[in-house]
């Protein structure tokens, strides 16, 4: 079943190209959008107060990425639950409530319980999952498949990425009555179009992040600084290394580095930037230049032909990554950090596809 790769989270991140054309089949037409599963429910979506997203790991992080694209597109204010704190706070679910719920497997026991509460409190429940007949496509008032195709490694790659791709599109879908973000919404839309060849275009940085991981064997720890549209690509990429690379690291918002992790910059530990062309690109020119003014050891992810703007003294290593619609780019940008996460592993001798401790889906609490 893993071909020529030598592990199923291998084969799965290289699965990706196929994978997001299998979530966007049938579902980009005439220049919109169309979900079957969501179609009879927009008008309701269209007028809660507020959307709700609510997952547990990557599932969570896929829905962060989400965040400020169903924000633009929808008007909706957003907020963001991880399931087990949710449950744990009894936060405040209501009646106008759209309540998203992200999970590949759709039978992870915290998310479910959290669907529970969100039905007794009679929210409208949406849920977003790569398994057809899940406790959790079966209980919510409607939803989308991703249709990702199985996932077998533990470490959730090619369902983070049509996870992302999923609620992109319902976004657009709940969006679509308005007039004064068409040209937004064919931009976003072109730009889903031409996700699969560039996610095979950055694949093609998969020696050159076994080169890097080959680096970072023997660090103890790995920063990741993301913002804006990236901040989950830095929650996303930290998590992927300390699940299977059993390498302590944290994403962090790079808005928040004065604020106490810049005490924690010398030469020795390992930081990766995330500062692809968007609104936010000078805020992290900036934050580059503070690093390196404390001898941060970086490694700075840009947009092609981007390597002098954001280190022109070449004192940073540099991965560029092909650029798309800037909501959409997090979907490029995780990759190459997928790619570090396994080559680490293979190269620090773990097991990739069963990591020490973990399970697939977690069914209980
Ligand atoms: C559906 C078919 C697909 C077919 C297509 C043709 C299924 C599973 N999908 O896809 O095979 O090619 O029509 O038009 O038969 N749902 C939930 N919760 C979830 C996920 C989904 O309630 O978490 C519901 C949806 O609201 C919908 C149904 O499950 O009623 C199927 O969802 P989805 O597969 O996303 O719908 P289509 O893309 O229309
Ligand atoms: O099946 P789910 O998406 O609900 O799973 C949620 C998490 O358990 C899962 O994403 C976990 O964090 C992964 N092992 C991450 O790679």
């Amino acid at each position: 079943k893993k071909g020529s790769y030598d592990h199923f989270m291998q084969k799965e991140i290289h699965e990706q190209p196929h994978s997001l054309t299998t979530t966007m089949r049938g579902r980009l037409k005439d220049g919109g959008v169309l979900l079957g599963g969501l179609k009879e429910h927009l008008k309701t979506i269209r007028r809660c107060r507020r959307v709700v997203f609510i997952g547990c790991g990557t599932s969570y992080n896929a829905a962060l990425a989400a965040r400020p694209f169903v924000e633009e597109l929808t008007g909706i204010p957003v907020t963001m639950e991880v399931a087990s704190d949710l449950l744990d706070r009894q936060g405040p679910i209501y009646r106008e409530d759209t309540a998203v719920f992200v999970s590949q497997s759709g039978e992870t026991a915290d998310t479910l319980l959290a669907l529970d509460y969100a039905l007794e409190n009679g929210a409208l429940c949406v849920g977003i999952t790569n398994t057809v007949g899940s406790t959790l496509s079966r209980k919510t008032h409607c939803g989308v498949h991703i249709n990702a195709g199985c996932e077998i490694g533990v470490a959730s790659t090619k369902a983070y990425t049509s996870q992302i791709v999923a609620m992109a599109m319902m976004a657009l879908a709940i969006g679509s009555d308005q007039i004064s973000t068409q040209a937004r919404r064919n931009a976003i839309i072109s730009g889903l179009t031409s996700l699969p060849s560039c996610v095979s275009g950055v694949l093609k940085l998969d020696a050159e992040m076994k080169e890097l991981a080959s680096s970072l064997i023997d660090s103890e720890s790995l920063l990741v600084f993301g913002r804006g549209y990236n901040y989950a690509t830095a929650l996303e990429g930290a998590l992927k290394v300390k699940e299977v690379a059993l390498m302590h690291s944290e994403g962090m918002l790079a808005g928040e580095m004065k604020h106490g992790p810049l005490a924690l910059v010398d030469e020795n530990l390992p930081i990766i930037v995330i500062a692809t062309r968007d609104a936010c690109f000078s805020k992290q020119q900036s934050v580059i230049q503070q690093l390196l003014s404390r001898k941060g050891r970086l490694v700075v992810m840009c947009s092609k032909g981007d390597a002098s703007a954001v280190c022109p003294n070449g004192s940073c290593r540099v991965i560029e990554v092909p650029g798309v619609a800037d909501c959409l780019q997090p979907v490029i940008n995780i990759i190459p950090l997928q790619l570090l996460a396994y080559h680490l592993t293979v190269l620090r001798g773990f097991d990739v596809d069963q990591p020490r401790n973990l399970a697939k889906s977690v069914t209980t609490q």
